[in-house]
């Protein structure tokens, strides 16, 4: 018997009114892991009065007690990383050694969302008027709505949900249709670490209409989403309507740029895991690889004698490199990019199909196409899979022009053993992260995420940046002068 879950509303398990369920498919095994309630209109609903309740109480609590919660729940997650790991490798596919980084990733955002709690600062500053005082302060906003993907099923909610949560707000949260357990698990252990009922409701459900509900709901101030550009301008415009402050993170096609003066076996790891670590299930994943003509031959060997030994299966086997793509509809959706890459006359260099690694799931080749022109839309769209285009350059500008002439601007890399050149390229490289001498992956959760153009709207998840995400700034003034002062009027 599979197991059914429900929603989770209040802090009780609780029916939905759709009557509708969904499956929670292993994309390696094809096995149904649970069948999961699927929440409508009338589910958010209710999910907004229990997540106002809690707010009432949550808002209440001082920062550094909110903190106690959260250091329990990090607590919890260490004691039980390797059984979340192995559920998250079972429900989303990638490899054990990955899912155990999710999961500490989760576990890194929430002792350091729970330090913040100590750290709430605003600022004081002099008045244009005596015997007055300025000052600001930082504000929960209130009920928070939160839309996640399945790529990182608890460390991408792990970052909205703990800076909101140690800045006071309560959640309703939708996580992907790929990967409720997680989000159940994750938020389960929120309250076992002591969390109020109702702080954080669960509604999974699909986006156009669990979705859909939360970012229309009027009562709702705020939505953070991860997912795809498309959705991402849809939410912005929903949003406006009530005005609702909305944080996006979106696409990526990001490149990494190999000069001729590079470490070239250096290069080569970096690119293998960036393009092909997680699938290239990566919003950061290496998708461009741009190439100085001069070691191009060279690099576009070497990268090709080890991504055609790179061994895909089940990730719970030590011996696997690569995991399945997460669903049918990517599977075709990367088929279909590489029919267009074909089309476009791009050189299939490896790959290039589905494969049956002794599995029913969803597995497709490490694939790489060569002699791709930047404006191609092989090096353009994102694909979201374990494809790498490999454009090739004359010089510095020509990287950086191929580099910059997406609509995204995510993550970017650069391998070079020329400080000047690596410093230029910091400069020059349209992205929110730049990374020398290291893949497009692996962020780490005290700095800032996110990008700009097609990426995002300007907020940043993590790091220094993640209280502001989930606060408003109130500026308070206090006039201690016993009379009535004007601001900005002319005294005789
Ligand atoms: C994502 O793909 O949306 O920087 C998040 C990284 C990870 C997070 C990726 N720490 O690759």
């Amino acid at each position: 018997m599979v197991q059914e879950y429900k929603l989770l509303i209040g802090g009780e398990s609780r029916d939905s009114s759709t009557g509708e369920t969904f499956d929670d498919i292993n994309p390696a095994t094809l096995e149904n892991l649970a069948t999961v309630q699927a929440a409508g209109i009338e589910d958010v609903d209710r999910a907004v009065e229990a997540a106002e309740k809690g707010f009432r109480v949550w808002s209440e609590v001082p920062a550094p007690r909110r903190a106690e919660v959260l250091f329990r729940a990090a607590r919890i997650l260490q004691e039980r990383k390797e059984e979340l790991a192995i559920l998250m490798t079972k429900e989303m596919g990638k490899v054990l050694p990955e899912t155990r980084g999710d999961v500490q990733e989760a576990i890194d955002i929430t002792i350091y969302a729970a330090g913040e709690g100590r750290r709430m600062f605003g600022e004081t500053t002099t008045s244009e008027l005596k015997d007055k005082f300025c000052m600001t302060m930082l504000r929960p906003i209130g009920v928070v709505g939160m839309i996640t993907p399945w790529n990182f099923p608890i460390a991408i909610p792990g970052w909205k949900i703990m800076p909101a949560l140690i800045a006071g707000n309560s959640i309703v949260f939708k996580p992907a249709s790929d990967t409720p357990l997680l989000a159940i698990k994750l938020v389960e252990i929120l309250m076992e670490a002591g969390l109020p009922p109702g702080v954080i409701n669960v509604v999974p459900g699909p986006g156009g209409s669990a979705g859909k509900a939360i970012v229309q709901h009027p009562r709702i101030r705020a939505i953070s989403f991860t997912g795809s550009l498309d959705t991402g301008k849809w939410i912005m415009e929903e949003c406006s309507k009530t005005m609702k402050r909305v944080s996006l993170e979106l696409g990526g096609k990001n490149p990494v740029i190999v000069m001729d003066d590079a470490n070239l076996e250096l290069a080569l790891e970096g690119v293998l895991w960036g393009a092909f670590g997680t699938t290239g299930q990566r919003c950061t994943a290496t998708s461009r690889l741009i190439l100085h003509e001069k070691i191009k031959d060279e690099f576009t060997a070497r990268l090709l004698a080890k991504a055609k030994y790179l061994r895909l299966g089940n990730g719970l086997l030590p011996e696997t490199d690569v995991g399945p793509v997460i669903n049918k509809a990517q599977l075709e959706k990367i088929e279909k990019y590489v029919r267009i890459g074909k089309e476009e006359g791009a050189n299939l260099l490896l790959g290039g199909n589905r494969v049956d690694p002794g599995l029913p799931g969803y597995f497709f080749e490490p694939t790489i196409f060569t002699d791709v022109r930047p404006e191609m839309r092989i090096a353009q769209e994102e694909i979201f899979g374990p494809v790498l285009s490999i454009i090739t350059v004359s010089d510095f500008d020509e990287a950086i022009d191929a580099a910059n002439n997406i609509k995204y601007g995510l993550s970017s890399a650069i391998y070079t053993e020329n400080i000047k050149t690596a410093f230029k390229a910091i400069e020059k490289l349209e992205a929110g992260i730049t990374y020398v001498n290291a893949p497009t992956i692996g962020a780490e959760v005290h700095l800032p995420f996110g990008g700009i153009k097609g990426t995002g709207n300007g907020f940043r998840e993590a790091g220094t940046e993640a209280i502001k995400e989930f606060t408003e700034v109130k500026a308070v003034y206090i006039d201690y002068s016993g009379r009535l002062q004007k601001a900005q009027i002319d005294t005789e």
